[in-house]
């Protein structure tokens, strides 16, 4: 089943998505893309690299053994990267080899009201929501938006039935009877691009890209917390805000 106790149990032993950041994947890697039906190198350059300066703070959600968290420490050697996962990763990744730079915490619930607010620039996971219903996919996402600097980016991976079926659920790894099971019982559930992006809005993100179509199997979406100003009411830009204001000094 799909709940936090599969999560918990599924991962105690780190999950390793192997080097990241060569072009040619090692053993581990290669294993991983024949299923996803893509290359992670794409996935670093195109969903997280246009993201991230030197000094960026970045959020990662559920790093398992780090490979994600290694490759992006590797683009901010003046930045932060704060990780969050259900487990103690700090088996996997020792934060005193990036002193000051790494800081591994571990939750038991999807709440995140320990993180400062408007802090990160770039909030990213990789194999986390697409073991995750709908429901929890926006409580992570609600959760984390007022983390992020408005105008802050990010960017998942999620499991997309659409494509699955179009790729091939045993090209997928993914085994047949999982199309049978309701999502509860599920540790893949039932989402798709445009589920994906409106459980985003739900949750206040705005939509850059539902899918940036990198992996064959899976989605990767890209959001932005919208920039707040003159312009914003709740953080949406709209003109109504202006011809709301405009109206409040003229009345
Ligand atoms: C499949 S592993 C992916 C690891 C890594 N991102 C990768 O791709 O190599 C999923 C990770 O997400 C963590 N996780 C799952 N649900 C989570 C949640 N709601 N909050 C925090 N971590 C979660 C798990 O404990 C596990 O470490």
């Amino acid at each position: 089943m799909a709940s936090r106790e599969w999560l918990r149990s599924a991962h105690e032993d780190g999950y390793d998505s192997g080097e990241i950041t060569s072009k040619e994947p090692d053993a581990r890697r290669a294993l991983e893309e024949a299923k996803i039906g893509g290359s992670y190198y794409d996935v670093f350059q195109k969903a997280i690299q246009p993201f991230v300066a030197p000094n960026s703070r970045v959020l990662e959600l559920g790093p398992g053994r780090g490979s994600w968290t290694r490759a992006i420490l590797s683009l901010v050697p003046n930045g932060e990267v704060h990780t969050i996962d259900l487990h103690d990763v700090t088996r996997f990744m020792d934060p005193s080899n990036w002193p000051g730079r790494l800081h591994c915490h571990q939750v038991t619930e999807n709440d995140y009201r320990f993180l400062p607010d408007a802090y990160f620039d770039f909030f990213f996971s990789f194999g986390v929501l697409c073991h995750l219903m709908r429901e929890e996919r926006r409580e992570v996402l609600q959760q984390a938006l007022p983390k992020l600097r408005p105008g802050g980016y990010s960017a998942h991976e999620y499991g997309d039935w659409i494509k699955l079926d179009a790729f091939g659920w045993v090209a997928g790894g993914m085994p047949q009877d999982l199309k049978f099971l309701p999502d509860d019982e599920s540790w893949w559930p039932r989402n798709d691009s445009r589920d994906m992006a409106l459980t985003a809005r739900a949750a206040g993100w705005r939509v850059v890209t539902p899918d940036l179509d990198i992996l064959r199997r899976d989605g990767i979406i890209i959001l932005r917390r919208a920039n707040e100003g003159f312009w914003s009411v709740r953080g949406q830009r709209t003109r109504s805000a202006l011809r709301r204001l405009w109206r409040a000094a003229w009345s």
